[in-house]
């Protein structure tokens, strides 16, 4: 397993958007996306690109449970920095929490990408250390470091909500291929960690050291 150093963010962004570009154009296909800063450089450039997503079903990796700042759920996250500027169709976009996609998220069924960022602490999605690599998508408690991280977004860190509903470890893990992305030199002590050091469920993120399909790009 090896890390792709990237010369930018650009490149970082423009290397996973090739990749989303040839899942797009696969006759069906399903898409685990996630929000944050890493992703807005890829998803922009998706945009750019003008693609066809008519045949993908996208799911979101998590989502905040009793947020009061609507602008900052990760539904609109994602409708503000993709789908609203792309054709796909709105019953094709899941997040957890949307009952009827529940058993899907749980199994991870058939999943062609799945994308990752990772924690400072190597969370991925919501699965925050400790968690079992075991993990179903459930309800989770954020740790304080998340929702400190996190209240860059938010207007105090009051307004960060503590829980959050997540896909989980076990499903993430059944994903035919997975893409994990690290923009930044805070990250990069982090993603060697996950990706070269003892596999733990203190780093969730070394679960994906046992990934036959697994690939990650870090830039500076
Ligand atoms: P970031 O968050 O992309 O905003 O760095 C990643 C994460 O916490 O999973």
């Amino acid at each position: 397993m090896e890390i792709s150093k990237c010369k930018s963010y650009r490149d970082l962004s423009n290397l996973v958007a090739d990749v989303i570009e040839y899942i797009l154009a696969l006759p069906e296909s399903k898409l685990v996306l996630p929000t944050g800063s890493t992703p807005t450089g890829l998803y922009k450039e998706l945009v750019n690109r003008e693609l066809d997503w008519s045949n993908v079903t996208t799911y979101n990796l998590d989502e905040y449970v009793d947020n009061t700042i609507q602008n900052q759920s990760y539904r609109y996250f994602m409708m503000e920095n993709l789908f609203k500027h792309t054709n796909i169709d709105d019953d094709n976009i899941y997040f957890p929490g949307d009952t009827a996609v529940w058993p899907d998220m749980n199994y991870g069924v058939g999943v062609d990408l799945c994308l990752l960022g990772i924690g400072g602490n190597g969370h991925i999605a919501f699965n925050e250390p400790g968690s079992s690599f075991e993990s179903e998508t459930r309800m989770v408690d954020l740790t304080e470091e998340t929702i400190k991280d996190n209240s860059r977004f938010f207007p105090t860190i009051d307004d960060v909500p503590t829980q959050a509903i997540t896909m989980g470890l076990k499903p993430i893990m059944s994903s035919k291929r997975i893409i994990i992305m690290a923009n930044g030199k805070h990250k990069k002590d982090i993603l060697e960690q996950a990706m070269y050091g003892d596999i733990t469920e203190d780093i969730p993120a070394s679960i994906l050291q046992t990934h036959t399909n697994m690939e990650a790009f870090y830039c500076d």
